[in-house]
């Protein structure tokens, strides 16, 4: 079994940013600009947006966050997102998720101007990636398919099935697999609440993708033997071993499945490290305003 290690991989694309900003600033240029918006009190929401800032001031980024209350109305969410997308010193930015309820999301995200979108969830964006066009590909697919194609993992005419179906991960991860490259060219399987036989078909699966969101839901009955299992699940568990009361696991139980596999991701420590990762590349994308709108 090899470990997938998030942070080496993730640690390389940050230093090849990190030399392609140092070129732009040699080249009397402003650093790239990376905004989010923050909208209420998440606490898993403030953690990642304090993680994009750390990483930014890594990078030579700069970053900034803007901070509402969970009771600003969805009419003064947009004007910030108007605003932004006037702000010539912005490159691009992100509207953290989940917002408060009374909010609608997709108002929202219709509203960003598709060449700032850097977590790649306009209409427009998607849609590009539908048709194969460049653009920017939501954060969390993109930082996993990086892992794959930089592990060297065998894609091309793989059984691939993904569990979950979501607009952020199962299903931009359903398309990038299934496309005609050498590094995805999977037969894809999209798994989701109402699949029949769900077990069955993890086990016939030779890349298992798990965006489930239910904590170590794939045991090891569920895995073929030399199977490469991606977990992109993120959950909270008390412990009495660590300082700050919990630990950190995943969709998959890592301690059962791990023996079997050829390759797996670790949590923490694999794809949640690629997600930021990916979010600085289309940010110097947008930077480099390498898509045209
Ligand atoms: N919430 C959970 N994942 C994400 C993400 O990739 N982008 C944004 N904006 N919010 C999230």
């Amino acid at each position: 079994m090899k470990l997938i290690d998030g942070k080496i991989i993730a640690d390389a694309i940050k230093t090849e940013i990190a030399i392609e900003v140092r070129k732009m600033i040699d080249d009397g240029k402003n650093p790239p600009h990376l905004a989010a918006l923050l909208v209420g009190d998440d606490p898993a929401s403030q953690t990642y947006v304090a993680n994009k800032e750390k990483s930014c001031k890594e990078v030579g980024f700069t970053s900034s966050v803007y901070r509402l209350p969970a009771r600003t109305s969805e009419k003064e969410v947009l004007e910030t997102v108007d605003f932004l997308n006037n702000d010539p010193e912005v490159d691009g930015f992100i509207v953290q998720l989940p917002l408060p309820e009374h909010i609608s999301v997709n108002k929202v995200i219709e509203r960003i101007d598709p060449s700032k979108d850097v977590d790649g969830f306009h209409p427009i964006n998607l849609g590009r990636m539908l048709a194969g066009v460049p653009s920017f590909l939501p954060a969390t697919p993109y930082g996993i398919m990086q892992l794959i194609e930089r592990s060297k993992i065998d894609t091309v005419g793989k059984n691939c099935v993904i569990l979950g179906r979501s607009n952020i991960v199962g299903t931009p991860m359903s398309v990038l697999m299934s496309r005609n490259n050498a590094h995805a060219n999977s037969t894809v399987t999209l798994c989701h609440s109402k699949t029949a036989n769900i077990k069955e078909i993890c086990a016939k699966a030779d890349i298992l993708i798990v965006a489930i969101g239910k904590q170590q839901y794939v045991t090891s009955d569920m895995v073929k033997e030399g199977a490469v299992v991606i977990d992109v699940g993120m959950h909270r568990v008390p412990s009495t071993q660590t300082k700050s009361g919990f630990r950190l696991v995943g969709d998959v139980d890592f301690a059962n499945v791990s023996p079997k596999c050829s390759y797996i991701t670790p949590v923490p420590g694999g794809v949640g490290l690629m997600t930021i990762v990916a979010l600085l590349d289309n940010t110097l994308k947008a930077a480099k305003k390498e898509f045209s709108f």
